[in-house]
């Protein structure tokens, strides 16, 4: 995702985009570059919110890997359209049109965990983004039961992401940040374990001493919503 794309916060780029695309894409990471966080942080009886799933086949591979219920949803109706044939023998999948700025047909703390893989990006690209990253964001933090958790998927380092999840976030996260190598980059063909990296230390007001944006990484940040 390159900055300056502002088309991806609409949801007309999206629609007219998966009327051309088939099968199934994955931005950033795959099921597998993700599995070792996963099983870390989301057990499998969690009822899990997947973000702006658009063709991705990460909630597949979660179903076929022992995820029992995950509910999908997409600005794009033309992509929850596709989504729904494919998956309507699944039982353990969901999908829904929705804006995730607006989740009103779902109840306070409905879910265990929320899954964002490029969707606070794509808002963060287009116009009153700020705006949109507080909706969303507040949001995400209404529908999540206290002490579930959010994992944000992003190309974005803390410079550029806590102030939005500490402010919109209202302090009420606790955050873990994990660096993955890009898939194909330099990084990745030198880091073939596949274990959980430790988190990177944070300073108090979220800021990182270790880290540089670098644009061989994605960061994952693990937000956990503080217990009343
Ligand atoms: C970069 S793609 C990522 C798709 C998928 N999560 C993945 O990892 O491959 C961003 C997705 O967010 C969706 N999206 C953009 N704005 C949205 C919004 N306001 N509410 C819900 N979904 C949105 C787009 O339709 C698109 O499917």
């Amino acid at each position: 995702m390159t900055r300056g794309s502002q088309a991806y916060g609409e949801a007309s780029y999206w629609d007219e985009r998966y009327k051309h695309e088939y099968g199934s894409f994955d931005w950033y990471q795959k099921y597998s570059g993700l599995l070792s966080l996963l099983q870390k942080y989301v057990p499998k009886d969690s009822h899990i919110l997947m973000v702006g799933c658009g063709n991705a086949a990460l909630s597949e591979d979660m179903v076929k890997d022992g995820y029992q219920r995950i509910t999908n949803i997409d600005i794009s109706s033309v992509v929850i359209e596709a989504m729904r044939k494919k998956y309507k023998d699944c039982t353990q999948l969901s999908c829904l049109t929705m804006d995730v700025r607006d989740m009103s047909s779902f109840a306070d703390q409905e879910f265990d965990f929320v899954i964002d893989k490029g969707v606070l990006d794509s808002l963060m690209c287009g116009s009153n983004a700020h705006q949109n990253a507080a909706k969303m964001l507040s949001e995400v933090c209404r529908v999540l039961r206290p002490g579930g958790g959010y994992m944000l998927v992003t190309y974005g380092d803390p410079h550029m992401r806590m102030p939005h999840l500490k402010t919109h976030g209202l302090n009420i996260w606790t955050v873990a940040l994990y660096v993955l190598p890009k898939p194909g980059s330099r990084r990745a063909s030198e880091d073939c374990s596949g274990e959980v990296i430790d988190p990177i230390p944070l300073n108090d007001d979220g800021s990182s001493s270790t880290i540089v944006g670098d644009p061989d990484v994605h960061y994952v940040y693990i937000c956990i919503k503080a217990k009343e």
